[in-house]
């Protein structure tokens, strides 16, 4: 068998986005050995690509917003599958952790008297994200790696876990590799902390780059977790859509947030046309009253446009379907019109939404501070992941942890933007603290593992074996995001989501035919060809589970059932492997809320 190396942990870190950073500076504050592993260089996580902002209810802007609000909020978007108490514990601790990373070192955008600035978001009832311009993400790592680096934490980076050890049914370690040298490694952890992300490689059209191969998932399902809520998966409404080497790269919802507007190619703001019952009472009646809101008058409602995305999103594929598009195929997103309302527009813009200026100047050769941005949907977040326990994050195999985007629970059938990076501190904070305790508990040596240890040696030296002749790995996958976005995308529907199912018993036939040649020295053919095992898992997770919702709610509508469903608000979808090794579809019981937290929404409204 190939040589390895092997490091051992009280806790290991799979991911080093905001979730990984955020845990592995708790649990190694409690006392535990720590290693953090990163299948890119420290610091390029998905993290960044929440750029408007972290939401936590300081109040700065406005002082009638507190957790009551946030949660409520978070409840609606959600559409009421979330897990109440996931969503209580959120609203209650995301205000201390934005504070906290102030305190680390993070340096907020201001207001006039000092304190952080709030701005604005999709669904959110007041100005409630803090923010850094349009780069909140970026400086909420920078804060998070600077605190980590100082901890005494083992960082190992470029290297990819493809196996989780398990002993006695719960984990013991993880088997990867290194991607440079392709150097196989053995890392022995009481505690393992998933906190690798999305999904967004399965879709052809994303924000993600290309770690997010649903990884922390597709280890968590294989090792015996449930995931749920497989069929949420968010099209952030505005991703650039031209040229098309960066169609969706994000166009942050800051931009809506600041005034931005959006039309169709007849100059209209389509927006105004549909305005869900949900929202109907909070929604701007005319484009007086949405500028009133941006400009914080506070009588005044939301504009459309910051309607939740799932919504934004489908109004533009309406938009552009019935012919109403712009020349690429998107809209026109619009923040160079308010020229009109206040003075030095131009430098206003360039300083709220630096990172958007330089965006569209650098590739598409857009000045947005006096053209409008032509924008589209683009695969983003996906609210289902690994299910945890509210308090502690830990899955139902003993000792795996998650947090952060490849958890799931939190968010329901729609996550309201900016709730990700307070969910990264709030819950990475919390599967840290648990994850050292579980760690600690602990007695004995590791458990042999070598058997386990041989099997994915093998497994993954298999591919250098295959006929030559084969597929590309790369055309595989490439075939595998344009299947699950024509089929399992924006709007689903029962005939297409079943050929789907087919397409991906080809696609699972053709992945493990595809060759690799050459050795394990940087080899991102091999990588991709490991890679697709988790992406085929995910994508077949998330179409049985679309399959089963035969409603429409959040982020998974139904063409063939385009209404909400009261019975389907009462169950939540789990994916598991069954005994016979084949994915299990079961209805769980919704977490039931708590009279209390009932008398929130209700006082909400
Ligand atoms: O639009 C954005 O800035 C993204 C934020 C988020 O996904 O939370």
């Amino acid at each position: 068998m190939a040589s390895y190396k092997t490091l051992e942990f009280d806790v290991l870190v799979i991911g080093a986005g905001g979730a990984g950073l955020r845990a592995a500076i708790e649990a190694s504050a409690a006392g535990a050995k720590v290693g953090v592993v990163s299948k890119s260089l420290l610091g390029k996580a998905h993290t960044v690509m929440a750029e408007g902002g972290v939401a936590a209810s300081i109040g700065n802007v406005d002082d009638r917003d507190n957790w009551r609000v946030h949660f409520s909020d978070t409840m609606r978007g959600g559409q009421y599958l979330n897990n109440p108490r996931m969503a209580e514990i959120h609203a209650k601790e995301a205000p201390a952790r934005v504070l906290e990373l102030e305190a680390w070192g993070a340096l907020f955008d201001r207001t006039k008297d000092g304190r952080i600035l709030q701005r604005n978001f999709g669904g959110h009832k007041f100005p409630r994200l803090a923010h850094v311009g349009d780069r909140t993400g970026l400086e909420m790592i920078r804060t998070l790696q600077d605190h980590a680096i100082h901890k005494q934490i083992d960082f190992h980076m470029e290297c990819t876990v493809v196996t989780l050890l398990k002993h006695d049914g719960r984990v013991t370690g993880a088997f990867g590799y290194y991607r440079e040298h392709g150097q196989f490694v053995v890392i022995r952890a009481n505690a393992i902390v998933l906190a690798t992300g999305g999904i967004g490689k399965s879709f052809s059209i994303t924000s993600n780059s290309w770690e997010y191969t649903a990884d922390g998932h597709a280890l968590a399902y294989r090792a015996g977790a449930d995931l749920m809520d497989m069929e949420f998966v968010q099209f952030h409404p505005t991703g650039m859509v031209w040229p098309p080497s960066v169609r969706g790269i994000l166009v942050t919802e800051g931009v809506r947030g600041e005034g931005g507007v959006l039309r169709n190619s007849q100059g209209k703001r389509f927006m105004f046309d549909d305005i869900p019952d949900l929202y109907k009472n909070q929604t701007a009646k005319d484009e007086e009253e949405g500028w009133r809101y941006v400009t914080g008058d506070k009588d005044a409602n939301r504009p459309p446009e910051l309607l939740t995305r799932d919504h934004v999103a489908r109004c533009i594929n309406r938009e552009v379907k019935e012919g109403r598009g712009s020349p690429h195929g998107g809209v026109y997103l619009d923040i160079a019109w308010i020229k009109e309302k206040i003075p030095n527009a131009q430098e206003h813009i360039k300083k709220k939404l630096p990172s958007m200026y330089h965006q569209f100047k650098e590739l598409a050769g857009v000045d947005i501070t006096t053209e409008a941005m032509e924008v589209g949907p683009t695969c983003h977040y996906v609210m289902g992941g690994v299910r945890v326990d509210a308090e502690t994050q830990m899955s139902t195999v003993p000792g795996l942890f998650a947090a952060g985007e490849c958890a799931a629970g939190l968010h329901g059938a729609n996550r309201l933007g900016g709730n990700s990076l307070s969910d990264l501190l709030v819950f990475g904070k919390r599967a840290g603290e648990h994850a050292a305790a579980f760690a600690l508990g602990q007695t004995g040596p590791f458990p042999d593992a070598n058997a386990q240890v041989a099997d994915a040696a093998a497994w993954a030296e298999e591919p250098f074996a295959r006929d030559q002749n084969g597929d590309n790995p790369f055309r595989v996958q490439h075939d595998l995001q344009a299947m699950m976005h024509a089929k399992v995308g924006i709007v689903r529907i029962d005939s297409e989501m079943r050929e789907a199912l087919d397409d991906l018993k080809s696609l699972g036939e053709r992945s493990l035919a595809a060759p690799v040649s050459g050795n394990r020295d940087f080899n991102p053919g091999w990588h991709t060809a490991m890679d697709m095992r988790n992406m085929l898992t995910v994508a077949e997770a998330v179409t049985l589970a679309a399959v089963e919702r035969q409603e429409s709610r959040g982020a998974h509508f139904r063409d063939d059932f385009p209404a909400k469903d009261p019975e389907a608000a009462k169950f939540n979808i789990v994916l598991r492997q069954g005994s016979d090794g084949a994915m299990q579809v079961v209805r769980t019981p919704v977490v039931a809320r708590t009279d209390e937290q009932d008398a929130v929404i209700k006082e909400m409204g």
